[in-house]
């Protein structure tokens, strides 16, 4: 059974080394798992929560997307979006916040947190909270929901969130499921080997602390600059350093094999001297840092691909929400005037269509949707973009006969002899109806 894994970004500032360490990295590995289906996004509705600066939130939303890529995040097998993108999400956050207790909402730690302080400071309990920041578990609770994820990889601050987006769904199933379970319950994951990566100062990396140490920001001089600002004791070269009291080799060690971290242990043990641990962690750095900076910054330079990127992303995510919310509208009353069962108004007029796109590669590639939005093949490589339109065209009027091939159990399709994608046998009547669209037109 393949399990959906989904987790989302707060698009609120610039990637730093924590969030790599701590988020990105075993992200992007579970991503890669064959059993996993993996749903990524950019939370940008929830960054209107907690910062009121357009700027800095569109500036965000592109580096983190391009972080992510640069990462080595695979955009064809994750399905990798922007919350704002599909507007079934706020959509279901409505239905959602219909069936949750005000009383849940207040007993939310950051909502918590909040009314503390303004108590301490002797002003109204709800001074400054926004209905966005109070019912800002409903909208994550939607976003987790509305694609059904089983798991959800979060760090130790997000736990309670889940648990309240697990108590929405029951309440949600209760009402509404007729006995069935509309909405799976998701389980929290919180990475446990993954050790907080500690800052300049030796506390968690983060941004409120003012200790991080930039992924790709600055380049490689902001890096070194960084590095340099890792706080040690005072031990002069010779004397030995005590590695399990330094945060220095924590931070080695987070970006090393284990051999290589046995042996920088060791040479802090025989009196390695502090700017030379810290030259050597800086080349280890750099070392795995360089080649996903320059893709980052190809990526940041050409917001268009990005773009395109991302729009793949919410096109896929909303074949699954589409008829997702048709269904849930329909469970609570809201059938469609049209259709009477609920189902999407629009079937009819949905069609298949052809979808192009830049690869990260810099390759351009297409993809073939059915009526429904489901891909039926993702097509090879041009390096032209023209070359992959005028595949799409010839494929638009071609007859299927002219087109497709099969061979052992494999369905090929073709133009000029040259094989543009691949298929399973048993897709050969869905593909040939998504092909009569085009015809018939
Ligand atoms: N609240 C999460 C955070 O601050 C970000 C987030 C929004 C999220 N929606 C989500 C995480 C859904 C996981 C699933 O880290």
């Amino acid at each position: 059974m393949t399990i959906r894994v989904l987790t989302g970004v707060t698009t609120t500032g610039i990637p730093h080394l924590g969030n790599y360490a701590g988020a990105i990295r075993p992200a992007i590995r579970t991503s890669q798992q064959s059993d996993v289906d993996a749903f990524f996004f950019m939370a940008d509705y929830h960054a209107l929560i907690k910062c009121d600066d357009p700027e800095r939130v569109a500036v965000s939303r592109r580096a983190i997307a391009a972080t992510w890529i640069a990462c080595g995040l695979d955009v064809n097998k994750v399905t990798f979006y922007r919350q704002s993108d599909i507007p079934e999400i706020p959509e279901l956050a409505w239905m959602l916040s219909c069936v949750t207790g005000k009383g849940l909402m207040n007993r939310a730690h950051a909502y918590k947190a909040s009314v503390d302080k303004n108590e301490q400071s002797g002003v109204e309990p709800d001074d400054g909270v926004t209905m966005g920041l109070f019912s800002y578990p409903v909208l994550m609770a939607a976003d987790i929901l509305m694609f059904n994820a089983h798991k959800v990889p979060v760090g130790r601050d997000q736990v309670q969130h889940l648990e309240m987006a697990r108590d929405i769904a029951k309440s949600f199933n209760h009402q509404y499921g007729r006995g069935r379970d509309i909405f799976v319950l998701p389980q929290v994951q919180v990475e446990e080997d993954v050790a907080l990566l500690p800052g300049l100062d030796g506390r968690k990396m983060s941004k409120s602390y003012d200790n991080t140490i930039p992924l790709f920001e600055g380049g490689q001089k902001a890096l070194k600059s960084a590095i340099a600002r890792i706080v040690t004791d005072s031990k002069g070269p010779g004397e030995a350093k005590n590695p399990d009291d330094s945060h220095l080799m924590a931070l080695y060690q987070a970006f090393s094999t284990r051999e290589q971290s046995q042996a920088f242990r060791q040479q802090l043990l025989d009196g390695l001297g502090w700017g030379e641990a810290k030259q050597a962690l800086y080349e280890q750095l750099e070392n795995l840092i360089a080649p996903m900076r320059e893709r980052y910054e190809s990526l940041m330079a050409r917001p268009q691909d990005i773009e395109e990127l991302l729009q793949v992303g919410a096109r896929k995510a909303r074949s699954y929400a589409t008829p997702f919310i048709h269904e849930l509208k329909a469970a609570v009353g809201l059938r469609d005037p049209l259709t009477a069962t609920g189902t999407a108004p629009d079937a009819k007029a949905r069609k298949a269509r052809f979808v192009n796109f830049r690869d990260s590669d810099g390759t351009f590639r297409f993809r073939l949707m059915d009526a429904d939005g489901q891909e039926l093949f993702l097509s090879c490589s041009y390096a032209d973009p023209k070359q992959a339109g005028a595949v799409i065209k010839a494929l638009q009027s071609a007859a299927p006969a002219e087109v497709l091939s099969e061979q052992d159990g494999r369905l090929f399709v073709l133009w000029q002899d040259q094989r543009v994608a691949e298929l399973d046998t048993s897709d050969r009547q869905a593909l040939e109806l998504a092909l009569a669209t085009f015809r018939d037109e």
